[in-house]
């Protein structure tokens, strides 16, 4: 983990209310894991007090650029919908503990919905290296979207599955509910990112199928750095986690989705 000082290199909007913010990775903070997550100031020094975590949608070694996609529905995001290139910004990462790639003959699913697109997003690109290294199988990548407006103007992961729930494109119906239909001859590994709603469906799933599941969560966030307890969630066993210390990615069978 580091704190630094850095540029915006490109803000675009990729959807309704949703940006994708690229900015200058300093190259002594490491590379973030898909999953893992950054804090950003979003404002002046001591208002808001708060920094706002965004998990990582992107990283460019070569380039020295990394990316998160946000929505805008707050004052903190708001804040950052109206910088531009150039624009300075105040970065704590990599932050967390993300997933752990997929090996072997199984097929890795990845599903996505709201802002959990991002991170699905990161660790497709990561998951097609891997494939290609012969470490393990390609991934189906399934996202789910309210309606046509919400999917994001961005290059998606190749064969991308697309659901709505109204069905203006794609799979009519939610994401859950296309992989509940989904056969495929190779045992799955499920990683998801998304609304609770979604996250308990796969973990049906996954039940059901006896397979492991990855479960990135989205709790809301103060200290980010494990100190305050402010994003604890419960798990089955009736015992607390940090999301930002010990998560946000969880073996998503242990983590009680009906008190979240
Ligand atoms: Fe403070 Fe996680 S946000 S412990």
């Amino acid at each position: 983990m580091k704190r630094f000082d850095t540029k915006l290199i490109s803000l675009k909007p990729v959807a309704r209310d949703y940006f994708e913010l690229t900015f200058v990775w300093q190259a002594d903070a490491g590379i973030p894991a898909p999953g893992t997550f950054l804090t950003v100031r979003t404002g002046g020094e001591y208002d808001p007090i708060l920094r706002r975590p965004f998990a990582f949608s992107s990283f460019d070694k070569e380039a020295r650029s990394a990316a998160f996609i946000f929505q805008n529905r707050g004052r903190g995001t708001s804040y950052l919908a109206q910088l531009s290139p150039g624009s300075s910004l105040d970065v704590l990462a990599p932050l967390g503990k993300g997933f752990v790639l997929p090996q072997g003959e199984a097929r890795p699913i990845l599903v996505g919905g709201g802002i959990g697109l991002g991170p699905m997003v990161y660790l497709a690109d990561a998951i097609r290296t891997h494939a290609k290294a012969g470490h393990c199988e390609a991934a189906i990548t399934v996202l789910g979207f309210r309606s046509a407006d919400f999917i994001p103007s961005m290059p998606l992961p190749e064969g991308t599955v697309l659901c709505t729930d109204d069905g203006s494109l794609g799979f009519k119906g939610t994401a859950a509910a296309y992989l509940a239909a989904l056969n495929d001859p190779l045992p799955p590994l499920y990683f998801a990112c998304g609304p609770t709603a979604m996250m308990a469906a796969v973990e049906k799933i996954a039940a059901l199928r006896n397979a492991p599941y990855q479960a990135a969560t989205e709790q809301w966030m103060a200290c980010g750095v494990g100190a305050c307890m402010g994003c604890a969630l419960r798990m089955k066993d009736g015992s607390y986690q940090r999301a930002c210390a010990d998560g946000p990615v969880f073996d998503g069978m242990l983590v009680d989705w009906e008190t979240l």
